[in-house]
């Protein structure tokens, strides 16, 4: 026997997009009920970028989520790019008219809300099994699945479905057709956290001979690297002194020393760019990774997934005001102005500061000559630092 059940939004996915999408709805009253196939544990514990834009970390402080991170985040007013062994402070702050990033990782952004909504009686279904989305798109959406292997399949129904699933999740199959648009890069990062003291107290993205490395932060303690591999490269190519000699290599600089550690942790991913040029589909919304993969350069990803929850927000805000449909009209059009903006960005930071092998002495060239630019026009500067700390929203 199958259990029916009815909320007025269904959220697949409790990542940024889907979390951030219920607190917003929740706050008018609006009800909603979010499925994952992962636990609460995976969730809380997978490793991504650290950088929220000034709007998404007054956002978290908005509703109500900001009392840990005021304590335990650092606010970051600049950051270095270095080249040629030497370091270029951007002052973000002074460039942008006193807008800063913060770091913060984005499995803390998410712990937050996860305690901030279940705190409120926000209802979240961890580790579900046999999620099936084909009836997603119709009059009358529904997603069906098992709260365990062996309970009842469970029915539930929603006015809308919000996919906000991720790259590999199913809800983007079920956009009538879509098409993306992408890129691959041929290279990759290896990232590591390491049991360390900051060595610096702002990020710093280096372009090197030998490839990109970027210094980073996730608390007095623990210290997050990453340098440029190959695309395809075996981890176990990389012993740790491997790791250091690239490290310091790379970021050298006169009268600098980076503080080594113990690396607790190591991976590499590839770096990838692609966006769905629909993100609609009858009452089918979809949201974040599900629509869109930007490189991490820039760590825009999590900022993009949450700008997406807003438009969606006010899109179902308008409806259930009475309003009409010409926001949830407008979706995919609203989300992909910036979205679009996004992808420049992060392609822009990822072709700037990394050795492509593809690309020959020339263009190479041209890169130190933007880098140059970069570093030594106001203009050129206050236009990288206003993508950096987050163009404003829409409306
Ligand atoms: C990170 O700390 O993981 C991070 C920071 C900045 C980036 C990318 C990743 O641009």
């Amino acid at each position: 026997m199958t259990q029916s059940t009815r909320t007025q939004v269904v959220i697949v996915g409790a990542g940024p997009a889907g979390l951030f999408l219920a607190h917003l709805l929740h706050r008018r009253g609006i009800e909603s009920v979010i499925l994952d196939i992962r636990t609460r544990e995976e969730i809380e514990q997978t490793i991504r970028a650290g950088v929220l834009e000034q709007w998404t970390a007054d956002l978290m402080r908005d509703l109500g989520l900001g009392e840990r991170l005021d304590r335990e985040a650092h606010i970051h007013s600049g950051i270095s790019l270095q080249y040629g062994r030497e370091r270029h402070h951007l002052d973000l702050e002074e460039l942008t008219g006193g807008k800063r990033v913060t770091v913060y990782p984005q499995h803390e952004v998410l712990r937050d809300l996860i305690a901030g909504h279940l705190g409120q009686g926000g209802q979240i279904h961890f580790g579900v099994q046999e999620v099936d989305l084909t009836h997603v798109t119709g009059d009358r959406p529904r997603v069906s699945f098992r709260r365990t292997p062996d309970g009842p399949l469970e029915t539930l129904e929603g006015d809308f479905v919000a996919g906000c699933d991720g790259s590999q999740g199913d809800s983007r199959q079920h956009i009538a057709g879509r098409t993306d648009l992408q890129k691959r890069y041929p290279f990759g990062w290896l990232g590591i956290l390491v049991s360390a003291p900051p060595s610096h107290h702002e990020l710093i993205y280096a372009r090197h001979e030998r490839g990109f490395a970027l210094l980073s932060t996730r608390s007095d303690t623990v210290q997050r690297m990453y340098i440029q591999c190959g695309v395809a490269e075996d981890i176990a190519a990389y012993p740790d002194e491997r790791i250091w000699d690239e490290l310091h290599r790379r970021l050298a600089t006169d009268g600098w020393q980076l503080t080594e550690g113990h690396i607790f942790q190591k991976g590499i991913v590839g770096l990838r760019s692609a966006v769905s040029d629909r993100m609609q589909s009858g009452r089918l919304f979809i949201a974040g990774d599900a629509a869109h993969i930007v490189p991490p350069t820039g760590a825009k990803g999590l900022n993009l997934a949450v700008a997406d929850a807003v438009y969606l927000y006010r899109g179902l805000e308008q409806h259930y005001a009475g309003g009409g449909q010409a926001r949830l009209d407008a979706y995919t059009d609203t989300c992909l102005r910036r979205v679009w903006r996004a992808e420049r960005f992060s392609w822009y930071m990822t072709t700037l500061l990394h050795v492509n092998p593809e690309e020959n002495a020339f263009e190479q060239r041209i890169h130190m000559a933007d880098l140059e630019y970069v570093t030594s026009s106001r203009a050129a500067a206050t236009a990288l630092a206003e993508n950096y700390v987050g163009l404003p929203l829409e409306g």
